[in-house]
């Protein structure tokens, strides 16, 4: 499948944990479609800001688990607002940004529609539905297991909010149902 990317603008990526956002994005830097300064990522904000991308909250006593989930909180709000200042900075300066995050609430795409607008720049959603028992099953493979609850719950917010995502207005929208055989074509001037 062919995907055209805007010369300029933002590249929304949309689908729960493990649906392949990162490893479709790394391959396409691997392919040189795309640069990695092309990429910001919310786990790596994470890091900046707090050097941590994760925070497991999963079989602690119950308010352990709420002051860690409350942390996880506060910390993704500071990762957010930089993530954001640089998307931002990237539109006026004309560049494209490859947005790595899962989107699935309306408000944090509608974030984006409306910083493409203000900046006069073209947004696109990629938008990763890949089935619940995919989702858990690679779920075992990583350094930090997301946990079946939390991609559950994932899941079930995508499912709802699938529907809706096309008349969001992005420029266009892509719904992928795998992330192999994918082309990146770049639009070689800002028209
Ligand atoms: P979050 O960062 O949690 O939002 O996840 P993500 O959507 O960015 O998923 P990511 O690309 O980090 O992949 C999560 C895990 O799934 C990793 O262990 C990947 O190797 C694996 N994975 C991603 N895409 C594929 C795929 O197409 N096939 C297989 N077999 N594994 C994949």
């Amino acid at each position: 499948m062919k995907i055209i990317v805007p010369y300029a603008g933002i590249v929304l990526l949309v689908g729960p944990s493990n649906s392949g956002k990162s490893t479709l994005l790394k391959s396409m830097i691997e392919k040189k479609q795309i640069l990695s300064s092309e990429v910001v990522s919310s786990d790596e904000f994470r890091v900046l800001v707090s050097d941590r991308e994760f925070i497991d909250w999963r079989e602690r006593p119950k308010d352990e688990a709420d002051c860690l989930l409350d942390e996880y909180q506060t910390i993704s709000k500071e990762a957010f607002s930089m993530m954001d200042s640089v998307i931002d900075a990237r539109c006026r300066l004309n560049k494209l940004t490859f947005v790595d995050a899962t989107h699935l609430h309306p408000d944090d795409r509608k974030r984006y529609i409306a910083l493409a607008r203000k900046n006069h720049v073209p947004i696109i959603a990629i938008v990763l539905d890949i089935p619940l028992d995919t989702l858990i099953e690679r779920d075992g493979q990583r350094d930090h297991p997301r946990g079946k609850r939390r991609l559950k719950q994932q899941y079930q917010t995508f499912k709802r909010e699938k529907r809706f995502i096309k008349k969001e207005g992005y420029t266009s929208t892509y719904l992928l149902d795998e992330t192999k055989h994918i082309e990146f074509i770049r639009r070689t001037n800002p028209i």
